[in-house]
């Protein structure tokens, strides 16, 4: 557990970045501290580390002081990812991934080796660790600046803005796997972000902070949209924040028998168990949904993958209600379908019918959420 504690920085020239900040991490959770460009989140951070000196408060670490510990040991001891990487650029990717345990000591074919296994670890090639930083993308480059960042195995892992540098169907992917590596790895991780959405999906407590180094709310990503504290969150968080907030309510949906035809049926078959609106669901030999077809506008011969129009999202049994209503809305037939945990059809849903579920429901409060 990382805790600060009346934490303020003031810069020689006057600057207050950090305002009597106070905060605890939990252990194996994300902690993300989200806000406006010069609010103090990359302050806050590096005074976990002592890279910057607190003028007043104290920064804690399982009960440790870190004011009364070896910056550099402490250092080591921290996994750190900033932007673009940080890596060095005349060495190899692997050397750059092995520089802490070389650091430390461990023998450099061994820190080589767990360079490699590192790498696959994030989802890189490991042939990739001969190249040099440069000749890597930059989404690339970042998940290399996550494998140095586990390469001593700290379970203390501080990142700075780490997915802001690249393009947003690569930020998706690095957060995806990184949320993947997390539920592996547990880290006690401290995350800075601009990005509110960044902040809602990778969070499991959120601080906002306001320009001056104060917190405007501490709480859990849904407990944010649903009850943001005051006009600086809600605007913080912006529009469709109330849509936003089904992603993370769930309630069971009520599901509908779906007529189907199988991949490979002729149309004759597949406009005979169509609906009245003329579509139909096809499904694979395990019931896995395919697409949507209509088999009056196809010829005499069978569906195929040719005839499928493209379908909607799939929302999963058990999944948020903001999927399944999305799902109908989606969907060409507006019949959302829903998926169990195998991918297999277990029916399909009505967009109503989950507006009646959420209109009958209570809006969240969270007795379980964070407090300062
Ligand atoms: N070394 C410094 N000297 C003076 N002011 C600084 C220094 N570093 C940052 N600041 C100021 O402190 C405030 C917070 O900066 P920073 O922590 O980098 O914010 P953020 O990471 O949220 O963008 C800003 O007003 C910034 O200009
Ligand atoms: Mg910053």
């Amino acid at each position: 557990m990382i805790r600060l504690d009346g934490v303020t920085k003031q810069y020689p020239d006057g600057t207050v970045a950090v305002d009597d900040l106070s905060l605890t991490a939990p252990d194996r959770a994300i902690t993300v501290l989200v806000g406006p460009s010069g609010c103090g989140k990359t302050t806050t951070l590096r005074m976990i580390n002592r890279m910057i000196e607190p003028t007043a408060g104290s920064v804690t670490i399982d009960g440790q002081d870190v004011l009364a510990m070896d910056a550099a040991q402490l250092r080591r001891g921290i996994g750190y990812v900033i932007q673009h990487g940080g890596l060095f650029p005349h060495h190899t990717v692997e050397r750059n991934v092995a520089a802490v345990p070389l650091l430390l000591g461990t023998a450099k074919k061994t820190a080589i080796s767990r360079a490699r296994e590192l790498l696959e670890l994030v989802g890189l090639d490991p042939a990739l660790g001969r190249r040099y930083p440069s000749q890597l993308s930059g989404g690339q480059q970042q998940r290399v600046g996550v494998a140095r960042a586990l390469a001593a195995d700290p379970p203390v892992m501080l990142m700075d803005e780490p997915f802001s540098a690249v393009d947003p169907v690569v930020r998706e992917q690095l957060q995806d796997e990184f949320l993947r590596l997390q539920g592996e790895l547990g880290k006690t991780i401290v995350m800075v972000t601009h990005d509110i959405d960044e902040a809602i999906k990778l969070g499991d407590h959120v601080a906002v902070l306001r320009v001056g180094g104060r917190i405007a709310q501490l709480a859990r990503p849904h407990e944010l949209l649903a009850h943001p504290a005051d006009g600086f969150v809600a605007d913080f968080l912006g529009r469709d924040r109330g849509y936003r907030a089904l992603g993370f309510e769930r309630a069971s949906i009520p599901l509908h028998d779906e007529p189907t035809v199988a991949l490979g049926s002729g149309v004759g078959d597949a406009a005979a168990r169509a609906g009245n609106d003329g579509w139909v669901l096809v499904i694979d030999d395990r019931r896995r949904p395919q697409g949507w077809a209509r088999p009056a506008d196809l010829g005499d011969g069978v569906v195929d993958k040719t005839s499928l129009a493209l379908g909607g999202t799939l929302a999963r049994v058990d999944g948020p209600l903001r999927a399944a209503l999305d799902a109908a809305l989606s969907s060409p037939s507006r019949r959302g379908v829903v998926v169990d945990g195998d991918g297999a059809l277990a029916g399909t849903c009505r967009a109503t019918e989950v507006l009646s579920v959420i209109e009958a429901q209570e809006r969240p409060h969270d007795p379980g959420g964070a407090t300062p």
